[in-house]
Parts: structure tokens; C-alpha cells; sequence
């Protein structure tokens, strides 16, 4: 069966598309024996990578959605176009509607077609855009769940109130922080309640590539080895189980105890997020 990994945010736009495209780009190879992952546009609110790319969304996920439904589900990878950069991406039509009803299906009961049967092998990024109630079972059944965030205490604090009320399901989340962010790893895994966190750079001309803005630079090949990729490539191999997690430090060295690392007041403050442990 395939991998699944969800991708998606709790407020705004903060580049979840951006950040399944760049790890999709630079999925490790040897991590599913060279099948390449595919990308699924599951975004309640619609797709944009047809209309990026200039790309058919037909054969997509409504039409994934539509095969899930019957006994024999149809392939999924039947449904999946060549990006420019070697990205295969089940695409969806911009809108909600119909887009809406097949990321349901799909999520929920249809779930099985984006698995595939016991001989499929590879890895699903599943772009799920704002997570939603909808999402909740897909979400179980995925590897990882990999929120998106920009790094500001604002936004952060949306991803806080998320871990809050995931309970043990926490244990699944990745949070990729895109951006500029003022706070360290430890201290964001300390007081957010996540496990693992990783930093993707503000960098608008890998953005643009992967955004279908700047064929140009695609030609030119030397976008893959730009800070965005670099560090998607870090955290594709985290998420892939083909490198050690790896956090510099005192928390980093402890954590491999299990060990807790201790809280980090600053941010708890200037997020005006009261300790999870005070009593009162
Ligand atoms: N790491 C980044 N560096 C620069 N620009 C980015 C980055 N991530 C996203 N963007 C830009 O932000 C905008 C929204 O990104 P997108 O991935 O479509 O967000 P979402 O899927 O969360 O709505 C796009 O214009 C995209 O190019
Ligand atoms: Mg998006």
C-alpha cells in the first residue's frame, strides 16, 4: 500500500501548495524504491495547479472520486499529469462544488484509492489546503501530517490551539514554519506540544518556479539547489525515514532520550499562551 503524508494548514495561505510541490520535487529516491510520490490536490476549496501550470485537471481527482466509488476502484496514478519539474500531481478544478464532494469521498470512505492494494508502492503528498473536519480520517490513516504555518506568534498560535486539541494524534505532526521566524526549533517543539519542526526559508524564486511563474529559471536547473529546496530536501528525507532527525543542541541530544526539553517562557508569552501545565 502507499504511504500517505497530509499537508495542509490551520489559517491563511501560508504555502502549503509550495511546500508539497518542493517536497514531492525532492522526494528521496531511494526512499520508495524509485517510484516517484504522487501529489494529490485534496483542497476543499479547489485546486491551482492546473491553472499554474496551464494543465488539464481532467483526467484528476474527480475522477479518482468517481472511480472510488465503485467496487474495483480505478488507478489512481491513471488520473495523474507530468508537472514540468517530474512532479506527478492528480489535479483538481479551481471552485469548491464538485471539488468539495470528491476530497470528502476521497478522505473519508473513498480512502482506499489513494492507498491502492498491497503491491502499490510509493508515497501520496496529499494537499489538503485548510485542514478541516473532513480531513479527519484520512488524517488517521496518514504517516504524517505535515502543517504548514508561517513563523510569527500569530500564526503559531493557531498551530498551538490545532496540537491542543489533536490529543495523542500529535505524535503524527511534522510543522513545517515557513519563513521568517524569530524562535528556535527547541523552543517552539517545547511549548507548541509537537514533536518535530522543521524550517522552510522565504525564497520567492524557488517559490516562483514551483508556482509555474518562472519557466525560465526552470530551464535553467539551478532553482533545485536553492535555500527552499535545500531545506525541502532536509525535510523530505525526515519524513521519508531516509535520514535520523536530526536537532542540533541540548533538546536535540535529549530528546533521543525522550527526554522533555525544557519550556520556552518567551514565546509561550508573546503568543499570550498560558503554560500548559500551570494548574490554575
Ligand atoms: N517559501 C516560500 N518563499 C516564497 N514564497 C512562497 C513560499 N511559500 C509560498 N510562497 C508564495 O506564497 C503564495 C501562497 O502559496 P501557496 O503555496 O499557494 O499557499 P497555500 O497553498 O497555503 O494557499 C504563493 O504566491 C507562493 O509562491
Ligand atoms: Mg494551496
Amino acid at each position: 500500500m502507499r504511504r500517505l503524508i497530509t499537508v495542509g494548514s490551520v489559517k491563511g495561505a501560508p504555502g502549503v501548495t509550495t511546500t508539497v510541490l518542493a517536497l514531492a520535487a525532492v522526494w528521496p529516491n531511494r526512499a520508495d524504491h524509485g517510484v516517484r510520490p504522487v501529489v494529490v490536490e485534496a483542497d476543499v476549496s479547489g485546486g491551482d495547479l492546473a491553472v499554474r501550470f496551464g494543465c488539464p485537471h481532467t483526467p484528476g481527482l474527480l475522477d479518482v472520486a468517481t472511480s472510488a466509488r465503485q467496487e474495483q476502484p480505478g488507478s489512481l496514478l491513471a488520473a495523474a499529469t507530468d508537472l514540468p519539474f517530474g512532479i506527478r500531481v492528480v489535479a483538481s478544478p479551481a471552485g469548491g462544488g464538485a471539488c468539495g464532494e470528491a476530497v470528502r469521498l476521497v478522505a473519508g470512505p473513498g480512502q482506499r484509492v489513494l492507498r491502492g492494494d498491497e503491491s502499490d508502492r510509493g508515497t501520496v503528498l496529499l494537499d489538503m489546503g485548510r485542514i478541516g473536519d473532513d480531513a479527519s480520517g484520512v488524517m488517521e490513516a496518514a504517516e504524517a501530517v505535515v502543517l504548514v504555518s508561517r513563523g510569527g506568534a500569530d500564526a503559531l498560535a493557531h498551530a498551538y490551539a490545532h496540537f491542543s486539541e489533536a490529543g495523542p494524534r500529535v505524535e503524527q505532526y511534522v510543522l513545517a514554519v515557513v519563513g521568517p521566524c524569530p524562535y528556535a526549533a527547541g523552543e517552539i517543539t517545547a511549548t507548541l506540544g509537537v514533536g518535530r519542526v522543521v524550517f522552510l526559508p522565504w525564497d520567492p524564486k524557488a517559490a516562483d518556479v514551483l508556482a509555474g511563474r518562472a519557466r525560465s529559471a526552470l530551464r535553467a536547473k539551478g532553482w533545485r539547489a536553492s535555500p527552499l529546496m535545500a531545506a525541502a530536501g532536509a525535510a523530505a528525507r525526515q519524513l521519508s525515514g531516509t535520514d535520523e532527525v536530526v536537532t542540533k543542541g541540548l533538546s536535540g541530544d535529549l530528546a533521543g532520550l525522550g527526554a522533555v526539553p525544557p519550556p520556552g517562557g518567551h514565546l509561550r508569552r508573546a503568543a499570550g499562551l498560558a503554560p500548559k501545565e500551570s494548574a490554575s
